[in-house]
C-alpha cells in the first residue's frame, strides 16, 4: 500500500484517504474500456470484468508523479464545466508538466483506463453518472504560460482565450480579437477550431505542439493538420500542449475598439446565463439558432434546462438542472427540427460520461 504522504496527496482536501471512492456505486460505474487510452468505448456493465479499484489506482498514479502534480478522487466535474451539470471523475489529475502528463497517459494505457482531457469545460456536457476514468486538466502553470516573441504568441494549451486576446492587444498584435468572448482554453479552441465574429482558431495559428497517447511529443505546422469547421480531427487522438499564434502589428487602441465591438455584439445576441455556447453546429442551409427560433422553440424547458430566449442555439441551465435535462432538451429540439424541416442537427458540444 501507499505511504501516508502519498495518500494525502491524492485526497488533497482533507489529508485523508478519499471517502466513498470505491463504494459499490462507484465500482459499478467503473466499466473498463475495450481498448486502452480511449475516452469513449466502455464495456457494458455486468460483463464480468472486475472494475478497477480506483482508490488504489489513484495512489499508485500519485506515486509516479512529481509532487507538483495535483491528483484527486471523485472530483465533481460540474464545477469544471460552464454548464455546471454532471457527475464526478473517478480520478482527476493536473499534471505539473509534459513529463507527468506522459506518465498519466502511459498509466492509463497500462491499466486500460479511459481518460479525458478537459480545458475550461466550456464546450462539454458531462453526464450525471460522471466519468468512469481519469480526467486530466492542463491547469498547472507549465501549461498556461503565454510568451510573446515579435508577432508570435506562444501559448500553453491551458491558457484562457480571453488572456490570449488581452495579451495580443497589450503587445499591439491584431487578428486575435475574436477570441475575446470565447470562454474556453487554447487546447479546447484548437480541438474545436473554435470561432466567433468571422474568425476561427486555425486562421491565426501557425503551429501546434502535440502529444500522442503514448506520451511522444511533436510539433506540427498548421499545413500538416487537417482542419474543418469546428474540428481538428488530429486532436481527437492527440493532446494539444501549446500553440504558436501569429498576429499583425496594429495600435492597441484599434484592437481594443474591435474587441469592445465584438463584446457588445455578443452581449446583445447571446445569453449571460451559464451555457456551453452553441449546442449545435450550423447546418449549411441555415444557422441553427435562426432555425430553432423560427420553429418557436426558444423558451422550451426540460427541468432546469432552457432553450435561451436570447439565442436559439444556446441551452442555459439553472441550479436545479441535471445533465439528463440538457440531453432531453437536445433530443426534443432535434426531434422537432427533424420532423418539421427534415434537417439533422449535429451536436457541437462534447458529451462524455455515463
Ligand atoms: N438568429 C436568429 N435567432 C436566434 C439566433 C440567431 O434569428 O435565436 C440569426 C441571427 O440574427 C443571425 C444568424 O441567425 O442572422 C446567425 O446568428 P449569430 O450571428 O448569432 O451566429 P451563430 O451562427 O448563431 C456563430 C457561432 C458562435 C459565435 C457567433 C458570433 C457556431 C455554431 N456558432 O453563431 O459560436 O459566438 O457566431 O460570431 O458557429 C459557439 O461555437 O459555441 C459559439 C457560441
Amino acid at each position: 500500500m501507499q505511504n501516508a504522504e502519498c495518500r494525502s496527496r491524492v485526497n488533497q482536501g482533507g489529508g485523508r484517504r478519499a471517502e466513498g471512492g470505491d463504494q459499490p456505486g462507484a465500482e459499478n460505474g467503473g466499466q473498463r474500456p475495450e481498448n486502452g487510452g480511449r475516452a469513449a468505448d466502455f464495456r457494458p456493465p455486468g460483463c464480468g470484468l472486475r472494475p478497477p479499484a480506483w482508490a488504489h489506482l489513484a495512489d499508485e498514479l500519485a506515486d509516479r508523479l512529481s509532487r507538483e502534480s495535483v491528483i484527486r478522487r471523485n472530483e465533481p466535474l460540474a464545477k469544471h464545466t460552464t454548464l455546471r451539470v454532471g457527475g464526478p471523475a473517478e480520478v482527476y489529475v493536473e499534471p505539473a508538466g509534459e513529463r507527468d502528463l506522459a506518465l498519466v497517459l502511459r498509466f492509463c494505457r497500462q491499466h486500460e483506463l479511459p481518460f479525458l482531457v478537459i480545458g475550461r469545460g466550456s464546450n462539454l456536457l458531462v453526464k450525471d453518472g460522471g466519468f468512469p476514468g481519469v480526467v486530466i486538466s492542463l491547469a498547472q502553470p507549465q501549461f498556461t504560460r503565454i510568451e510573446i516573441a515579435g508577432q508570435r504568441l506562444h501559448c500553453g494549451a491551458g491558457a484562457r482565450l480571453k488572456r490570449v486576446a488581452v495579451e495580443a492587444r497589450r503587445h499591439g498584435l491584431a487578428g486575435l480579437e475574436f477570441l475575446e468572448g470565447i470562454p474556453g482554453s487554447v487546447g479546447g479552441a484548437l480541438r474545436m477550431n473554435a470561432g466567433a465574429m468571422g474568425g476561427a482558431t486555425f486562421d491565426v495559428v501557425e503551429s501546434v505542439r502535440l502529444m500522442d497517447y503514448s506520451g511522444a511529443v511533436r510539433e506540427c505546422k498548421v499545413g500538416e493538420l487537417a482542419v474543418e469547421y469546428r474540428s481538428c480531427p488530429m486532436l481527437k487522438t492527440h493532446i494539444a500542449l501549446s500553440a504558436v499564434w501569429v498576429g499583425w502589428a496594429d495600435l492597441p487602441e484599434g484592437i481594443g475598439q474591435r474587441m469592445n465591438q465584438f463584446s457588445r455584439k455578443r452581449w446583445n445576441s447571446q445569453p449571460a446565463a451559464r451555457s456551453a455556447g452553441c449546442i449545435f453546429k450550423n447546418p449549411d442551409s441555415i444557422p441553427a439558432g435562426r432555425l430553432i427560433d423560427e420553429l418557436g422553440l426558444k423558451g422550451t424547458r426540460v427541468g432546469g434546462a432552457l432553450v435561451s430566449a436570447e439565442h436559439g442555439n444556446f441551452i442555459v441551465t439553472d441550479d436545479a438542472a441535471s445533465a439528463r435535462d440538457v440531453l432531453d432538451l437536445i433530443d426534443l429540439v432535434r426531434g422537432r427540427v427533424r420532423a418539421e424541416r427534415g434537417i439533422e442537427l449535429k451536436i457541437e458540444v462534447e458529451i462524455v460520461g455515463q
